[in-house]
């Protein structure tokens, strides 16, 4: 069986960013694949064009929470919520790998990142702080083209456009299979707000069947438990048509799904998807 290591910079961008995707998942080479996973999904967090780590979008508020998750074919770990470290992915490993839990949140989540030796970062950029200002703009002006999610935050707070942008990684070495994700949500998004990323089935499942990781608008996959949906699919037609039946569902709900079994892998989306892979 050939080792894949397949990521994705998020569905919903502008700029087709497969090529540099690629690259980085040649460089995401290791012979575990928790390793590679994670090796992935750190090179999105570190590229501040992606909405991960350094880059995440911040919340209506100014705020920026982040949200990341591992999983292996046995156990996961995830964190929800969390500020001012520089990659969140090795947090969510540390609470799998170093602690009795399985999701740790908010302040919690940043003391324990702490303790792990995680020390203080600045996630935001010049490209984030600028677009979170057009946006509360676009919600303070109110125009008749505010979808229902920035009529919301406009209703209760006075205060659009969404973007899904998560990255995510599946890697499939030595037979064995395990993910990571990491996002900064889905905008607009209020303080505290929590979407598919960080929960287990919803934004990211692997097991010995193979690995899932989604990108988009975090509550409406999160209704649809999507990812392990899709595993207990695996084996019941093509992945192809597995994914692009799931993304159907979603109709102009921004959606992108990226999976590898044990003799498939395969991805789709209702938007720009950049992805790349390597198979060796
Ligand atoms: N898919 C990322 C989020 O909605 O938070």
């Amino acid at each position: 069986m050939e080792n894949i290591i397949y990521l994705h910079g998020g569905v919903g961008g502008h700029t087709d960013y497969s090529e540099r995707v690629r690259g980085y998942a040649m460089n995401s080479m290791t012979g575990d694949s928790l390793e590679s996973a994670i090796h992935g999904v750190l090179q999105l967090e570190d590229d501040p064009d992606f909405n991960a780590g350094t880059g995440s979008y911040p919340r209506i508020d100014g705020s920026i929470q982040m949200d990341a998750a591992v999983m292996t074919e046995k156990t996961f770990g995830s964190v929800i919520a969390i500020e001012h470290v520089r990659n969140p992915v090795l947090v969510a490993r540390d609470v799998m790998e170093k602690s009795p839990h399985v999701m740790m949140s908010g302040d919690g989540a940043i003391e324990f990142a702490r303790k792990m030796g995680h020390g203080f970062y600045d996630v935001s950029t010049e490209r984030t702080l600028e677009r979170h200002i057009k946006m509360l703009t676009k919600i303070k002006e109110g125009t008749d083209s505010l979808n229902d999610k920035e009529k919301f935050i406009r209703d209760i707070l006075g205060f659009g456009e969404s973007t899904g942008d998560t990255v995510g990684a599946i890697a499939r070495i030595n037979g064995k299979f395990a993910v990571a994700v990491s996002t900064g949500g889905s905008v607009p998004m209020l303080r505290g707000r929590v979407g598919d990323t960080p929960i287990i089935g919803c934004g990211f499942y692997c097991g010995p069947k193979g690995g899932i990781v989604t990108t988009g608008i975090g509550e409406e996959i999160a209704k649809r438990m999507l990812c392990y949906n899709i595993y207990n699919q695996i084996g019941s037609d093509s992945l192809k048509n597995i994914l692009d039946d799931a993304v159907k569902d979603f109709g102009d709900i921004l959606v992108g799904i990226i999976a590898v079994t044990r003799d498939e892998y395969a991805s789709s989306a209702n938007g720009n998807m950049s992805t790349g892979i390597h198979i060796f």
